[in-house]
């Protein structure tokens, strides 16, 4: 018969160390101690199953109050989503971006290469997670003679539908990997693209695979000089967090966001101002427009305001964020400006490594970091919520044997 042992007067640290440390490797308390024992016993030093440790990162919750979690960042551009999920805690377990310029800021920025083409990676490559993070790629699907809702009842409708899209390979990685948590972001316009029936296909896609959808279109300009309506998915898997998690999207910040003139460098190279050329042949172009009655045109800024959406095509003439200049033409603005446009720390602004053209795309392209650092408090709230409600959620990413559905009974016990 195994003998008792009873152990009074834990210090406050350690004790919060077992119960990190357990939680992470979806144990119970008395099966952790045991396998300490077990392993001081066999003359091993017990490692953390993780890297991760949330009192070794800077966020802005203390650690007591962080939860460690681990995330993949597919389609992930420069990072934009990385840094805030970085900053909360988190740990990247894999990285996935096809653009090799992208790759490149990726690895000046992350040291790391993200894998390349996501529809080339085995399921089985991509590890276990808590989270999954990405702006895929508005890459339209026509839909054209299906009506709407039906096609979603067969059955795997939207396999027929989507078959071949991204947005079908980052459903099967959801379906395959049933991650807790799945956290999205597209263009506004993805909402009335084919009159609704793209975006009935992907919420109901990720409903059908049984993900409780939350959605809103928030506008960047509250946290930043731009305005950049983006449509944000915060998806919680039903069989861990049960049909109706709590979840609320951030309130507006409090915070003055910076104008303008705040971003703007002091002295810009003078390859950013306008030829006279480009110059005459916008405003001809807009002149033209205003007479048919379409409001197309540059986007001279003023300076207390805010811009329009830096787009990804902000190289070929910069016409849509234009800042004026006292006796020249206007110029666009720098790399770095864009950098500072987008909210990205100094680290990032000092350390663009690519080509003017290039660092335009990237930025045109990718998220606002402060926008994902506030939803992602909300969607750690609901976490933190649910964890201490029903004791377990989070998966031990070394595998340890822990399959989902164990970590799903386990919680639910
Ligand atoms: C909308 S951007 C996402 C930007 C990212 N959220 C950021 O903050 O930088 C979509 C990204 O997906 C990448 N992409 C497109 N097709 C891909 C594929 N098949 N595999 C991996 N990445 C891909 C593009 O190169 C682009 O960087």
């Amino acid at each position: 018969m195994a003998s008792q042992l009873l152990v009074r007067d834990v210090p406050e640290e350690i004790y919060t160390w077992i119960e990190r440390e357990r939680i992470k490797r979806l144990m119970t308390q008395k099966e952790f101690v045991h396998t300490i024992l077990h392993d001081a016993y066999n003359g091993n030093v017990i490692q953390p199953s993780l890297p991760l440790d949330a009192s070794s990162t800077n966020g802005s919750k203390s650690p007591e109050e962080r939860i460690p979690f681990t995330f993949v960042d597919i389609f992930a551009g420069i990072g934009g989503f990385r840094i805030p999920l970085e900053k909360a805690g988190g740990k990247c377990l894999f990285s996935s971006e096809i653009d090799e310029f992208s790759k490149k800021t990726y690895k000046a920025w992350f040291d790391e290469i993200p894998s390349g083409d996501i529809t080339q990676i085995a399921i089985s490559d991509i590890p276990e997670h808590d989270l999954l993070a990405a702006g895929f790629p508005c890459q339209p699907f026509s839909l054209a003679g299906v009506s709407k809702r039906n096609s979603l009842r067969t059955q795997h409708g939207f396999k027929c539908l989507s078959q071949g899209t991204l947005f079908f390979t980052l459903a099967t990685i959801i379906e395959n990997k049933r991650p807790p948590i799945a956290f999205l972001e597209n263009v506004k316009h993805l909402l009335s693209h084919d009159e609704g029936r793209t975006w009935e296909v992907i919420k109901g896609t990720l409903e059908d695979m049984d993900y409780k959808v939350f959605t809103k279109v928030i506008d960047g300009a509250k946290y930043v000089a731009q305005h950049r309506e983006r449509i944000y998915l915060v998806c919680f898997d039903k069989h861990v967090f049960g049909e109706n998690p709590t979840f609320e999207f951030p309130a507006d910040p409090t915070e003055t966001r910076p104008s303008i003139e705040d971003i703007l460098e002091p002295n810009p190279d003078s390859r950013y101002t306008l030829s006279d050329h480009l110059w005459s042949y916008l405003q001809e172009y807009a002149r033209r427009h205003k007479k048919k009655g379409n409001g197309f045109g540059f986007g001279l800024v003023d300076l207390k305001g805010q811009t329009r959406t830096l787009s990804a095509r902000y190289f070929k003439d910069g016409s849509e964020i234009l800042i004026p200049q006292e006796g020249k033409n206007p110029r666009r603005l720098t790399p770095k400006e864009c950098a500072r446009l987008m909210g990205f720390d100094e680290k990032y602004q000092n350390n663009i490594v690519v080509s003017d053209t290039q660092a335009y795309r990237q930025f045109g392209n990718a998220v606002v970091p402060k926008v994902i650092e506030a939803i992602l408090g909300k969607i750690l709230e609901t976490a933190r919520t649910h964890i201490e409600q029903r004791g377990l959620l989070l998966k031990d990413s070394n595998g340890r044997g822990r399959t989902h559905a164990d970590a799903v009974l386990r919680a639910s016990n």
